[in-house]
């Protein structure tokens, strides 16, 4: 069986990192070789980009350009090969989050598409959905794009740029309920749809 490329998707705090984990963990517990990786990656480029989220000043554009960058490297060197090798891969932001985000910043959506162009969709997209002020009350930390007014952008250009086939879930839910929605699609992926 061929591994799957599966994104999660979000505004902050929507539960991404916690339903990746989950997913990863189903899918090794299914006896499915799977890899959860993530964006910005922990390499150099990444390591940029989340000293922009804090101190380090850089344009809208600049950034838009580094996390472009930056997933180059991750689509080469962490998710081709593995997918190549048969295992699912499971990411934690990945494209969408590029073009809501910097987009939401201000940078052009066809710029962001064309300096995004080697990069493929994957075969799942879950979006979770759910409102910046409830996003925003579960993180601890803060970094620059964690303002309900920004989010609530994001969320908006979440809305206009997402693919169709991305499966939305409702993530004000129970983690619980989250968890058991993410789940029955993954499940129904293994078992044949897409
Ligand atoms: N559906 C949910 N209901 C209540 N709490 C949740 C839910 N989903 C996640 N959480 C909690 O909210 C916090 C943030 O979750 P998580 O780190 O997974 O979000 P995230 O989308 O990865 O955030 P970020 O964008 O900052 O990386 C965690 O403490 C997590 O346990
Ligand atoms: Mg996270």
């Amino acid at each position: 069986m061929t591994g799957k490329f599966l994104a999660i998707e979000g505004i902050d705090g929507a539960g991404k990192t916690t339903v990746a984990g989950h997913i990863q963990r189903f899918l090794v517990d299914q006896g499915i070789e799977a890899v959860l990786t993530r964006e910005p990656t922990r390499g150099p480029i990444g390591d940029v980009i989340r000293r922009s989220l804090g101190d380090l000043e850089l344009h809208p554009y600049q950034r838009a350009l580094l996390f472009a960058a930056d997933r180059y490297g991750h689509l080469k060197d962490v998710i081709a090969p593995a997918l190549e090798a048969g295992k699912w891969v499971v990411t934690d932001r990945y494209l969408y989050s590029s073009l809501a985000y910097q987009g939401a910043e201000g940078v052009d959506m066809a710029f962001l598409r064309f300096i995004n162009g080697f990069a493929p969709d994957p075969d799942i997209v879950l979006y979770l959905d759910v409102l910046p002020d409830i996003g925003v009350s579960r993180l601890q930390k803060r970094d620059r794009f964690e303002d309900s007014a920004f989010l609530r952008t994001v969320r908006a250009t979440f809305a206009e740029i997402l693919p169709r086939h991305a499966l939305h879930i409702d993530a004000a839910q129970p983690l619980k309920e989250v968890l058991a929605v993410a789940t029955g699609h993954v499940k129904r992926s293994i078992e044949g749809g897409r």
